[in-house]
């Protein structure tokens, strides 16, 4: 492809990055270009996962993929530097809080080049995730910080963040869901080739690394999900650093009926989530699904960056026991569902990529010449 300077560049590392970012990967079309910096690289967590979202072609590849945290954020920046010293861009997009979001925003801020966060102002306070300091690391480097609701970009004015940075967009996911929706008869089809009726199973996702790098954590959870298992049909899509754990540990015995899965593409997976009787998963961008979709969940973790949906959408774990916790939300999940059909969602469905389009046009519009 021809790169011009009046393109907007989007970096994605992820596979939540690219799902997330599509939608604006589509409104921007021939003026965007796609930087992946390779954090995510296995078929099944980047091309597949690209295959399912219209409208997405990577430009640039970087490799920083399987790297430590520290290596990632020391060669991501200074590759995409270069590349963008050799092909300049108006602005530079990056989204959410993953070593990429960080990389991209520090490369381009450090070129003087704006910066977009798209997802901007979620905090968990719990500092010992990477992905808190990547967030709040990269909310000071960026030029405009896209808050997807209210509350989002309260936090960032209560840190000091001048206003005219924020602007309060909506969620991007809403952009993505409409794209991956699937009908009633693929829905149905999906569901039987996977062996499960629709409200009759658990879906879970464990990847962070508080959950899965922890030996005593993740037997915990596994327990957990394998009691589930003896009573419902529970499908597992297992993070390629979940499996690396599972197998360094010799853990494989202790799934017992759980359906193991390789990571799905975003398609099929949204539409078990809308089928699941109960989710129990780690994942931001599953809470949020979570709550677009309407079924109950368990965050397996102690903080979430999304207090929105703690007044009855999700559940936290926090310390407690996962074996009973999730053997009573299991009991709990029909009513649960049921609470949740008729509540006003926190997210709107209105599309925030077009809105992010034209903030960047507006701020940073494409010169005459
Ligand atoms: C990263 C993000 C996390 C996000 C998640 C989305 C950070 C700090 N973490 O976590 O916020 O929720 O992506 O899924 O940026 N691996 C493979 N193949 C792959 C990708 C990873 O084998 O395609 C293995 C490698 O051993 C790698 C490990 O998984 O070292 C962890 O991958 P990494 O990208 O560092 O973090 P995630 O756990 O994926
Ligand atoms: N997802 C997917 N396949 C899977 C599991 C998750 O496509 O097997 C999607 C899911 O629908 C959501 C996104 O991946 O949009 C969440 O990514 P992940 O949980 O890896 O990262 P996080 O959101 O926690 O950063």
């Amino acid at each position: 492809m021809t790169t011009n300077d009046q393109q907007v560049a989007i970096i994605m590392g992820t596979r939540p990055e690219a799902i997330k970012l599509a939608g604006l990967a589509r409104v921007l079309g021939e003026r965007g270009r796609v930087i992946h910096t390779g954090q995510h690289y296995d078929a099944t967590m980047w091309s597949n996962v690209l295959g399912d979202l219209a409208g997405v072609g990577v430009d640039e590849h970087i490799a920083i993929g399987g790297r430590s945290r520290g290596e990632q954020i020391g060669l991501a920046p200074s590759e995409i530097t270069r590349y963008l010293m050799e092909n300049p861009v108006r602005a530079v997009v990056v989204q959410g809080d993953t070593n990429s979001t960080l990389a991209g925003g520090l490369a381009a801020s450090s070129l003087g080049i704006p910066v977009v966060h798209v997802e901007a102002g979620l905090r968990s306070h719990d500092r010992r995730m990477p992905e808190e300091l990547n967030r709040i690391l990269v909310d000071a480097v960026s030029d405009l910080c896209c808050a997807p609701i209210g509350g989002n970009a309260e936090q960032l004015a209560s840190e000091g963040v001048q206003a005219d940075r924020i602007v309060v967009t909506g969620n991007t996911l809403a952009d993505a869901l409409e794209n991956l929706a699937v009908d009633d008869a693929e829905m149905a089809e999906l569901l039987a080739s996977r062996g499960v009726e629709k409200d009759g199973y658990v879906l879970s996702t464990l990847h962070r690394a508080g959950a899965v790098d922890d030996r005593e954590t993740l037997t915990a959870l596994i327990t957990a999900l394998a009691g589930l298992a003896e009573k419902v049909p529970v499908l597992l899509p297992l993070h390629p650093r979940t499996a690396g754990n599972l197998d360094k540990w010799g853990m494989r015995d202790l799934l017992g009926r759980i359906t193991v899965l390789e990571p799905l593409g975003p398609r099929e997976f949204m539409a078990l989530e809308q089928g699941a009787a109960l989710i129990v998963s780690d994942s931001g961008g599953v809470q949020e699904e979570a709550c677009f979709f309407r079924r109950p969940l368990v965050v397996v973790r102690d903080s979430t960056e999304r207090p929105e949906l703690l007044d009855g959408w999700c559940r936290l774990l926090g310390d407690a026991d996962p074996v009973p916790t999730l053997a009573q939300a299991w009991e709990d999940a029909e009513q649960w569902r049921a609470s949740l059909q008729d509540r006003p969602l926190p997210y709107g469905m209105h599309s925030a990529s077009r809105l992010i389009a034209d903030e960047i046009d507006r701020r940073w519009p494409e010169s005459a010449s």
